[in-house]
């Protein structure tokens, strides 16, 4: 009986000890995810607000590269059309600018689509420099 009895008690204490470990060990992660999950959406917004300096300057390099300045014009250079402080007097948004890029026919603008032609870190890049012109 004893001889049998033995190995069994301190199979169960074990068991016993390794579930509270395992239960610790799946709390701790859990935690740790969840001030992860806090974090990324605050990176974000701060990336979307605050575009930067060299952001805004290859924005306005892809202005004249794409071809917007075929028919518009920033401080002087380019099209007939200004796009001079058109970011303040229409109270455009980056998302606005956004959609007349890629689909200008949503604005009910004769303006062709750049839908394939201007993507990714270009098109961010132009929508920032566009959000800039303030000035006359
Ligand atoms: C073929 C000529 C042409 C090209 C190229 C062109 N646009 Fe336009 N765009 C227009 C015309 C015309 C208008 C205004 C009339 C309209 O919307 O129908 C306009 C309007 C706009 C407006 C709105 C201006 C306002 O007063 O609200 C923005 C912003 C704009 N364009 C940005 C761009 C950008 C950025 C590019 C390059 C990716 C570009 N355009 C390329 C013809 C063009």
């Amino acid at each position: 009986m004893t001889r049998t009895l033995h190995p069994i008690v301190p199979k169960l204490g074990f068991s016993l000890a390794a579930l509270v470990i395992v239960s610790a060990a799946f709390a701790a992660p859990h935690h740790g995810a969840m001030k992860m999950k806090m974090k990324h959406p605050m990176k974000k917004a701060a990336k979307v607000t605050a575009p930067t300096k060299a952001e805004i300057a290859a924005g306005k390099k892809a202005f004249y590269t794409v071809g917007c300045s075929n028919c518009h014009s920033v401080g002087g250079k380019g099209g007939r059309i200004k796009l001079d402080g058109v970011a303040a007097e229409k109270g455009h948004t980056a998302q606005w600018f956004k959609v007349q890029i890629l689909d200008p026919s949503a604005h009910h603008s004769r303006m062709p689509s750049f839908k394939g032609r201007v993507k990714g870190k270009e098109l961010s890049n132009l929508v920032a420099f566009l959000t800039t012109l303030k000035k006359k």
